[in-house]
C-alpha cells in the first residue's frame, strides 16, 4: 500500500518545523501530501527527494512569509498549515471548488481565542487569511465540537509556539498520529485517549521515518477481496494504530476471514500483515457510533462490502461524513442506488439493506472524491462486472498507484480494464 496519508502530512509539516533533517520513508506519493510537501518549502523548509525517500530540512528561524498557498483538495494541508502558522507565519491558504466547500471556521476560531489572526470567508470556508499575530499566541484549554484530528492536530502545532498549555478535547478518540509524532520529536506533550496538551517546544528532526501502509486504502482491497469467493490477499505493513484500524474488526464482525500477523511497531506506529480470505458468509450490523471516528474513512468500502453481506448496516454518529471530499453520506447513497443496493440517507448516517443481487451500472462517478471512485472498484468487484469510473483522477490524491495495483490484485490473467 502506499504510504498512509495521514501519517506522511504530518511527517512533512512537523519535519519542517523541526531542528535538524528528517528522512522520511514510503510517504504517501499522492497530490494531497505533494501539497504539504509544496507548502512546507514555500515556508522555507529544504525538501528533496532522495532515492525512494525524501529529505527534509526544517526551516530556519520563522517560516517565509507566504503569498497564496494551494492546498488543492486536501484539507489535512490546510487545516494543519493554520494552525502551524497561526503563531508563527503569514499566507493566504486557498484550495479546489471542493476544499473551498468545507468548513474552516471551526480551526479559526479556536486560534483565534488563542490571539492568531486567522480569518475565514463569511461562510466560514477557504480561502483562509492567517496574518502575523500581533503577540505571542497564549495557551487554551479546548473542548472539540466534534472528534476532528484535523482540528486538533491544528491546535497543537499552534500550541508549539504558546505561552502556557494548550489542551484539546475530544467528544471521542480520534487518530492519534500528531500526538505520537510529537512525543517523538520531542515537544513536551501529555495525552490520553480523550486530551491532549501541549507546551511550547522545539522539535527534533528524526533521522529515520518510517511511513506504513495505510489501512484506509487497504481497506477498499480487503472489502473487494472479502465480497470476491475462492480469493485469499494479503496486504503487509499496513498501519495497525487502533485509532484508525476499526474497520478490520467491523469486517471481523460481519464475519470475513481476515487475520491480523506480525504485529509490530516501528516508525512510532503499530503496524501488522493482514491476510483475508474470501467467500465468507457476511451478515451485517449496526456500527457503534463511538468506533466511527477510527473508521470514518472506510465508510464508503464497508457500505460497499455491506451491499453484498445479509441483513441491514446501519451507521450512525457519522455526520462528519458531510464534510469529507465529497458530501460522502450522499455520495455513498447514490453509488450504491445506482447498483441497485436498498440504501436511505439518515441525518447522521446511512442504512443499507445488503444481500440483494447487484446490478452494475455502464459508467458511474466519483464527484471528485478518491474514496467514491475506489468503493466504485470494490461494487465492480462485488458484482462481477465491469464498470466505467469517469473522473476518476481524483483517486491519485492519496493513491497515484491505484489501477495497476488493482488489476495485481483482481485481475490476474485477465486484460486490466
Ligand atoms: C484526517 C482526519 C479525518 C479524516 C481525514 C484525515 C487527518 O478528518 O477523515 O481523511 O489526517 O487528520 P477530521 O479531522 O476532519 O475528522
Amino acid at each position: 500500500m502506499p504510504g498512509d496519508k495521514s501519517i506522511s502530512h504530518r511527517a512533512v509539516l512537523l519535519a519542517a518545523l523541526a531542528h535538524g533533517t528528517t528522512i522520511v520513508c514510503n510517504l504517501n506519493a499522492g497530490d494531497d501530501v505533494a501539497r504539504s510537501l509544496r507548502a512546507a518549502r514555500s515556508l522555507g523548509a529544504g525538501v528533496e527527494t532522495a532515492d525512494d525517500d525524501m529529505r527534509i530540512v526544517g526551516i530556519r528561524g520563522d517560516p517565509r512569509i507566504a503569498g497564496t498557498i494551494d492546498c488543492g483538495n486536501s484539507g489535512t494541508t490546510m487545516r494543519m498549515l493554520m494552525g502551524l502558522l497561526a503563531g508563527r507565519g503569514a499566507a493566504v491558504l486557498d484550495g479546489d471548488a471542493a476544499l473551498r466547500r468545507r468548513p474552516m471556521e471551526r480551526v479559526a476560531e479556536p486560534l483565534r481565542r488563542m490571539g492568531a489572526d486567522v480569518r475565514a470567508t463569511p461562510g466560514g470556508t477557504a480561502p483562509v487569511r492567517v496574518r502575523l499575530a500581533p503577540r505571542p499566541l497564549r495557551g487554551i484549554d479546548y473542548e472539540m465540537p466534534v472528534p476532528s484530528a484535523q482540528l486538533q492536530s491544528a491546535l497543537l502545532l499552534a500550541g508549539l509556539d504558546a505561552d502556557g498549555m494548550t489542551r484539546v478535547r475530544s467528544p471521542l478518540p480520534c487518530r492519534d498520529h500528531t500526538a505520537r509524532l510529537l512525543q517523538a520529536m520531542g515537544a513536551r506533550i501529555q495525552s490520553s485517549a480523550l486530551s491532549v496538551a501541549v507546551e511550547r517546544s522545539r522539535l527534533q528532526a528524526i533521522e529515520r521515518l518510517e511511513v506504513p501502509g495505510d489501512v484506509s486504502a487497504a481497506a477498499f482491497f480487503l472489502c473487494a477481496a472479502a465480497a470476491m469467493p475462492q480469493s485469499c490477499l494479503r496486504i503487509d505493513d499496513v498501519g495497525f494504530n487502533p485509532t484508525r484500524s476499526a474497520a478490520l474488526k467491523a469486517m471481523q464482525a460481519m464475519g470475513a476471514a481476515l487475520s491480523i500477523g506480525n504485529e509490530r511497531c516501528a516508525g512510532f506506529e503499530p503496524r501488522a500483515d493482514v491476510t483475508i480470505a474470501g467467500g465468507s458468509e457476511l451478515h451485517n450490523f449496526s456500527l457503534d457510533p463511538q468506533d466511527v471516528p477510527n473508521l470514518i474513512d472506510d465508510i464508503p468500502a464497508l457500505c460497499a462490502l455491506a451491499a453484498v453481506a445479509q441483513g441491514r448496516f446501519q451507521v450512525r454518529g457519522a455526520d462528519e461524513l458531510r464534510t469529507k471530499e465529497s458530501d460522502r453520506i450522499a455520495t455513498i447513497v447514490d453509488l450504491l442506488a445506482r447498483f441497485g443496493v436498498g440504501v436511505t440517507a439518515t441525518r447522521d448516517g446511512l442504512v443499507v439493506s445488503g444481500g440483494a443481487a447487484l446490478r452494475a451500472p455502464a459508467a458511474v462517478s466519483t464527484h471528485g472524491d478518491h474514496r467514491i471512485g475506489m468503493m466504485a472498484a470494490v461494487l465492480a468487484v462485488a458484482a462481477r462486472a465491469p464498470i466505467r469510473i469517469d473522473d476518476a483522477e481524483c483517486i491519485g490524491t492519496s493513491f497515484p498507484g491505484f489501477k495497476d495495483a488493482w488489476a495485481h490484485a483482481f485481475l490476474a490473467g485477465e486484460h486490466p480494464a
